[in-house]
């Protein structure tokens, strides 16, 4: 079937009461992995690509890589999706592309480093919805700032320097009628998150329940949202790995987010953890070896299993065959005569 709009795998979600998996991907072993568990697991999935990886993969064999994993599996919903955009060029790039989805992450600057005022923020996420919404695509913007760098996209620090502000949370979302919101709690990108199992004074699942009780109808969206298991890391570090002892999002605190409009969990660096550490074996234990394949098949089959257990845990396994996606000139109607509308109904305080 032909790309689906992420707008309509997360309302699907939302009236499912379960949470959908976007998976980062660079390469093809990759997207084979994340199709691998999707098929396993009969799950909707969100396949996404950061400009890093549209650039490492000079963007039309990444999309044409993603084209064929459609048409190969005809019975499950896949959004494309563009990971922090930086601009309104890179959202439209990959929209006249062919993605049905873009993150114009606003919270930063177009250097992808320096946090952004609001007004900013609101303005240039304004013009990609207007932009994106007439060609039915969806658009995930993001208020607060995340931690750490992915990508060399990152204000770098602790993800508790930028913590979401609710009533900003309300304002962003009536002032730009973004699909889905990236909210600040505490994470950040990459392995290195928490120095021990996160509590309430550093992942802030408060903020994200005030912020649905005020936003019940808009799609939450968290990033850095790796659960870094202790396992990835010692496979990677028994076979000459040198990683440091760290902690990520435990699935039972998405889970808790899930229940509380969380519809859209990122989720790259466990599938890194996987693919290195079933490398590295390889590597350790056949060094005689030098056929890729020997290490990318077990490699794809190790991230194959994250990716599956994920969407068990998310809740979206099962649901692939809910429903019939709607085409993206139905989507792009349905914004126009506002039967798809994102101004979201404000709870008080
Ligand atoms: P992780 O580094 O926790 O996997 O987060 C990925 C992400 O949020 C991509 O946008």
């Amino acid at each position: 079937m032909p790309l689906v709009s992420m707008r309509q795998l997360l309302d699907e979600a939302a009236k499912g009461g379960y949470g959908v998996g976007a998976f980062n991907v660079n390469d093809m072993e990759q997207i084979q992995a994340i199709m691998m568990a999707a098929k396993e697991t009969k799950s909707p999935v969100i396949v996404q690509a950061s400009r890093g990886a549209r650039q490492f993969a000079e963007d039309l064999y990444l999309f044409r890589l993603i084209q064929a994993a459609a048409e190969l599996n005809p019975d499950i919903p896949i959004a494309m999706h563009q990971d922090h955009g930086n601009s309104f060029e890179t959202c439209k790039s990959a929209i006249e592309l062919g993605y049905t989805s873009v993150m114009m992450d606003g919270s930063l600057k177009e250097d992808g480093k320096t946090p952004s005022t609001f007004e900013e923020n609101v303005d240039v996420t304004r013009r990609v919805v207007d932009f994106a919404h007439e060609r039915g695509v969806t658009v995930e913007g993001e208020i607060g700032v995340l931690g750490g760098v992915e990508d060399g996209h990152g204000a770098g620090g602790s993800g508790l320097d930028h913590i979401t502000d609710p009533d900003q949370a309300v304002e962003f979302a009536e002032r730009t009628g973004v699909d889905a919101l990236a909210i600040a709690i505490g994470t950040s990108h990459g392995a290195y998150k928490f120095t021990k199992k996160p509590d309430g004074s550093v992942l802030k699942m408060d903020v994200l329940i005030a912020i649905h009780k005020r936003l019940p109808n808009t799609h939450l969206v968290m990033h850095g949202s790796s659960s870094v298991p202790k396992e990835l890391q010692d496979i990677v570090n028994q076979y000459g790995g040198k990683l440091k002892p760290t902690w990520g999002v435990p699935v039972e605190e998405i889970q808790l987010g899930i229940k509380n409009g969380v519809r859209k969990i990122n989720v790259d660096t466990d599938n890194r953890l996987a693919i290195t550490g079933a490398i590295r074996k390889v590597f350790a234990e056949s060094p005689e070896k030098f056929d890729p394949r020997d290490y990318l098949k077990p490699a794809r089959e190790a991230m194959k299993n994250v990716v599956a257990a994920r969407m068990r845990e998310f809740g979206q396994a099962g649901h692939a065959g809910d429903y019939k996606p709607l085409s993206i000139a139905e989507i792009a109607k349905g914004y126009k005569d506002g039967t798809l509308t994102t101004r979201p109904l404000v709870a008080s305080k």
